[in-house]
């Protein structure tokens, strides 16, 4: 049976480049992301038939909820999340600001959509599949290298959001782990994708990779692969790990 996949944030960077890695595995992929053309556009990219793109607001309790019943209703139960829907938690004018001068406004909006839209992407899996079990159930949440590093490109409200990721993964991966589904994420060096384009202009390459020592910045594809394995049958006893892929910038 097809194994049908749910990627949040899939209109754009690793979203994208896992939604193009499953489609080409054989996976049924479903694209959501805020920006629901872009989704679809991306769905009519995927190699092989099936693929759908929808919109989807991470940090709408009804909007999520009403996402899974539709996906679940027509297209079929979800084995797959890839959860890649986030923010930078840069303000609009494009400041990475210090905590000396974080706003209220811009840490609870980085909050809602990397921590609290990881939530109820997460819980509402838990619920359909508690509903109706399927084999080789997967969840990867995605959080960054700068949640374990501190903040290189990554501000205070982004590296806690994405801290805080891990730990709701290690609990997630816990309770739905008797449904058969396994919970992982996914810890990304600097990636080259729109997100890291709008925090750090390619002049700052040479200068950076000096500090990573595979030499370069990372492939979306590089995240899919990790992305692609994590959501593969073969990957069934690896649950609540967290997958660094940054070129050994930072290894514990
Ligand atoms: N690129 C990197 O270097 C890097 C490093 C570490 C972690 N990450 C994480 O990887 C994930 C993907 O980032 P990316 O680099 O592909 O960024 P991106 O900006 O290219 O893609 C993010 C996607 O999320 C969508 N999105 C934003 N808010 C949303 C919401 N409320 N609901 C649904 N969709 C929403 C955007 O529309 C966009 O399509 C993010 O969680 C990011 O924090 C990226």
């Amino acid at each position: 049976m097809t194994r049908i996949a749910l990627i949040t944030g899939g209109a754009s960077g690793l979203g994208r480049a896992t939604a193009l890695a499953y489609a080409g595995a054989g996976l049924s992929v479903v694209v959501a992301d805020i920006d629901g053309a872009r989704a679809a556009a991306v769905a009519a990219e995927l190699q092989g038939k099936g693929h759908r793109g929808l919109a989807l607001d991470v940090t709408d309790e009804a909007q999520v909820a009403s996402v899974f019943a539709l996906v679940e209703r027509e297209v079929g139960p979800i084995a797959v999340l890839a959860h890649f829907a986030g923010i930078s938690g840069y303000t609009p004018d494009g400041l990475n600001p210090k905590i000396a001068d974080e706003s209220v406004a811009n840490w609870e909006r980085t909050m809602d959509v990397n921590l609290k839209g990881t939530f109820l992407c997460v819980r509402e899996m838990l619920r359909v599949r508690r509903a109706r079990p399927v084999p080789h159930g997967r969840i990867i949440t995605t959080s960054s290298m700068v949640a374990q590093s501190g903040g290189i490109n990554g501000g205070a409200a982004y590296a806690a959001s994405k801290g805080a990721v891990l730990s709701f993964t290690k609990m997630a991966a816990r309770e739905a782990a008797p449904l058969g589904v396994t919970v992982n994420s996914i810890s990304p060096g600097a990636i080259d994708t729109p997100m890291l384009r709008s925090v750090m202009p390619p002049e700052r390459d040479a200068s950076y990779i000096q500090s990573i020592p595979m030499g370069r910045i990372g492939l979306p594809q590089d995240i899919a692969a990790a992305a692609l394995f994590l959501a593969s049958e073969d990957a069934s006893f690896i649950t609540g790990s967290c997958t660094d892929v940054n070129g050994g910038m930072r290894m514990q």
